[in-house]
């Protein structure tokens, strides 16, 4: 049984105070709700000081982006050692943001996903077809490529353990969501090539979110999917009221 992982990714959004006001809000409206694992990502800023404000609440904290090196002279990058030290337990790897505009590649997220686990972070590894190749009838080969050179050298359980978060980069900050019937093909496929890869116990144990356009009125849809086990979520992420009746959409749907 999978647990669903509702993530707020918020981008490159929200100062320090900001983000306590949201996270004590949150904390608080999140008080009854089971059956679903919630995650907000901060910017570094405001990492630990979201992730102070959820101490004690079902709230977990992901940073958007590390690097691969331990440590040293990289001026700008952040490590997962840092990440924990400021609270938080996953970290957001390979988003189509990075890998369009800051050149990352299957293979630098793989060196990420190995230094995250090694650092007991849970990587949420996105991955996702851009409309070009899904017009062209890429989906699932690009979608293998990004599963296989991304997790290459990764055991079933880490497979098992951490998130991948399927997000067409068509409907990511578009309005235009997948539809539940793209969104399922999309994650069986994945879950596929997750138990030919990686054993039958990962690809059971592996919760693939769906991200892109996510808003209140389309997630239970789309949670309803027997392969969808979240979502991650942007625009709809950045005001708490609509987060928040999202959390409630999918804690709701009858799994
Ligand atoms: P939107 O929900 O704004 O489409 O963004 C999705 C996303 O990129 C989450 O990582």
């Amino acid at each position: 049984m999978r647990v669903p992982a509702i993530a707020a990714n918020w981008k490159m959004f929200k100062t320090t105070h900001e983000a306590l006001a949201y996270v004590r809000e949150l904390g608080s409206l999140v008080k009854d709700v089971s059956g679903v694992e919630i995650i907000i990502a901060p910017p570094f800023t405001a990492l630990a000081t979201a992730a102070e404000a959820a101490r004690n609440t079902a709230v977990g904290i992901a940073g958007q982006n590390m690097s691969a090196e331990k440590e040293g002279a990289f001026t700008g990058e952040i490590s997962a050692a840092m990440l924990k030290d400021a609270g938080a337990t996953y970290v957001i790897l390979g988003h189509s943001e990075r890998r369009k505009l800051y050149g990352e590649t299957d293979a630098s997220i793989n060196r990420k996903v190995h230094a995250a686990l090694a650092a007991e972070l849970i990587p949420i590894v996105c991955v996702g077809e851009t409309l070009e190749e899904r017009e062209g009838g890429q989906m699932a080969t690009v979608l293998d490529r990004q599963i296989k050179d991304g997790l290459d050298g990764l055991t079933g359980d880490q497979v098992g353990g951490l998130i991948i978060a399927y997000e067409p980069v068509w409907a990511i900050g578009t309005g235009r969501n997948a539809t539940p019937e793209q969104a399922d093909e999309a994650h069986r496929h994945i879950r596929t090539r997750l138990r030919q890869w990686f054993g039958a116990a990962a690809a059971d144990a592996c919760r693939i979110q769906y991200g892109g356009s996510v808003k209140p009125d389309n997630i239970t849809g789309l949670i309803a999917l027997p392969d969808v086990d979240g979502a991650l979520v942007g625009g709809a992420g950045l005001q708490v009221t609509s987060f928040f009746e999202i959390i409630r959409g999918a804690a709701s749907a009858a799994r």
